[in-house]
């Protein structure tokens, strides 16, 4: 019997891989930039932090947890997001006590049991950002400009920024009634999930996607009506700071975003350039969670996106084809003897020189054909003749031309130096 990969979770094969570190290094530029820090937190927590954190009602918690017993039974999650996670770790380890205000960024995999399709699976891959301890709009405004600043640098275009803020506590107890009083003559024509989300959070029926439900999601009231004066002028100091900015959005009165903790501003930002799942990131305010999660009470704000769609949309969009930068050197060996050509690896690929070799005994046309297969910038031939004079004949593969030089690290590194 063969083994396949777990549904939903895929392979990066190196050809792949490459193009996701080169993503990876982008998102560590821009967290750099804007003074974020790393934070890695673990791939499981216990269960409870996920339904507390985000909430039994949500989609992810009901139906998308991968969670197993342990085996003393207590009931473990892979994570399906990192913010409750960082979260955890801010209290945790008290960081509020020696810094209150903790700018932290984050990659990696997390886990959700949905319908495996273009660009969702169920193991993705997130990068995020999460900025604990202050509830001035300028952060709100800072976290989307670090979202549009990997945009930028990622030369993405056809994007659009949705926007809305769905208030405090407070604000959604309010906005809660209006949305049953909107919804409640129709229920009997909305989705099973619709009718439940109707009695637990009808917030969360604006999510829903089923053709059923959207006649009477577009004519719902839109959550900015309803907010206290405090969170009314915070979405419009957000509003000034991101038109001062110049950063573009659309208010969608309608977007509550599917996780529990969100207060105040939600944000998502879309891609004309996928199809149905055309989220590339969201996020926004989570300013009781902290407090919910047992620490003290904390105003936060972050938003994550999804590097497999993003990698995709590259991907479609050509921006990983420039060539293959290949290895500086290929050493050809000829005959038994590796020593010379072991040798002369070890030392180059001390200072830096990136240098293989054809481990397989092949002769010399096949070991050119690799060289080429390889992408290398130069080629030496090893034979009992260069290994006898200490003394070869290094070609350069773009122009054909060849040098002799003496067979050692400081006479060969400067003729092998990058000059791209
Ligand atoms: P989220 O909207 O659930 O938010 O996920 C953020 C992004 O992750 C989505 O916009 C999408 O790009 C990607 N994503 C989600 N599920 C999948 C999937 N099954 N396959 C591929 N990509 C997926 C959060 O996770 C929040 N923790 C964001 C946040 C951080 N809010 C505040 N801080």
């Amino acid at each position: 019997m063969g083994y396949e990969s777990v549904r939903g979770m895929r392979d990066v094969l190196p050809e792949e891989a490459r193009n996701w570190t080169l993503l990876e290094n982008q998102v560590r530029a821009v967290a750099r930039v804007f003074n974020y820090r790393e934070i890695r937190v673990p791939l499981m927590e216990h269960a409870e932090l996920f339904s507390r954190g985000i909430g039994e009602a949500t989609d992810v918690v009901n139906k998308e947890m991968y969670t197993f017993p342990d085996k003393k039974g207590r009931l473990l999650t892979l994570r399906p997001e990192a913010t409750a996670s960082v979260v955890r770790a801010y209290i945790e380890h008290g960081l509020y006590t020696k810094e209150p205000f903790q700018k932290l960024y984050y990659i990696g995999p997390m886990f959700r049991y949905e319908k495996p399709q273009k660009g969702r699976s169920r193991q993705f891959h997130q990068y995020g950002v999460e900025a604990v301890g202050a509830l001035d709009p300028a952060l709100d405004v800072e976290v989307i400009s670090v979202a549009w600043a990997l945009m930028n640098r990622l030369g993405l275009e056809r994007l659009s920024l949705r926007l809305n803020s769905i208030g405090c506590a407070a604000d959604h107890a309010r906005y809660r009634e209006v949305l049953r009083d909107h919804f409640g003559p129709h229920l009997s024509q909305m989705c099973p999930d619709c009718r439940r989300r109707y009695e637990e959070n009808p917030l969360r029926i604006l999510d829903c996607k089923r053709k059923t439900c959207q006649p009477f999601i577009e004519s719902a009231p839109g959550s900015a009506e309803y907010l206290c004066a405090d969170c009314a002028a915070h979405f419009a100091a957000v509003r000034r700071y991101l038109d001062r900015l110049g950063l573009s959005y659309d208010i969608d009165p309608r977007l509550v975003r599917g996780l529990d903790y969100y207060t105040r501003t939600v944000f998502e930002l879309v891609s004309a350039d996928l199809g149905a799942q055309d989220a590339l990131l969201g996020g926004g305010r989570y300013d009781d969670l902290v407090e919910q999660l047992g620490g003290p009470s904390t105003p936060a704000v972050g938003f994550a996106g999804g590097m497999d769609r993003l990698v995709l949309v590259l991907d479609e969009l050509g921006r990983f084809d420039a060539a293959n930068p290949g290895i500086d050197l290929f050493l050809a060996t000829l005959g038994q003897d590796e020593a010379l050509a072991l040798e002369l690896a070890a030392g180059l690929r001390e200072n830096g020189v990136s240098v293989d070799l054809d481990y397989r005994g092949r002769g010399l046309r096949k070991q050119l054909a690799e060289a080429n297969r390889l992408g290398a910038h130069h080629l030496l031939v090893l034979g009992e003749e260069e290994a006898a004079s200490g003394r070869g004949r290094l070609k350069n593969m773009a122009t054909g031309e060849e040098t002799e030089v003496a067979l050692e690290t400081d006479a060969m590194l400067p003729l092998l130096q990058r000059r791209d």
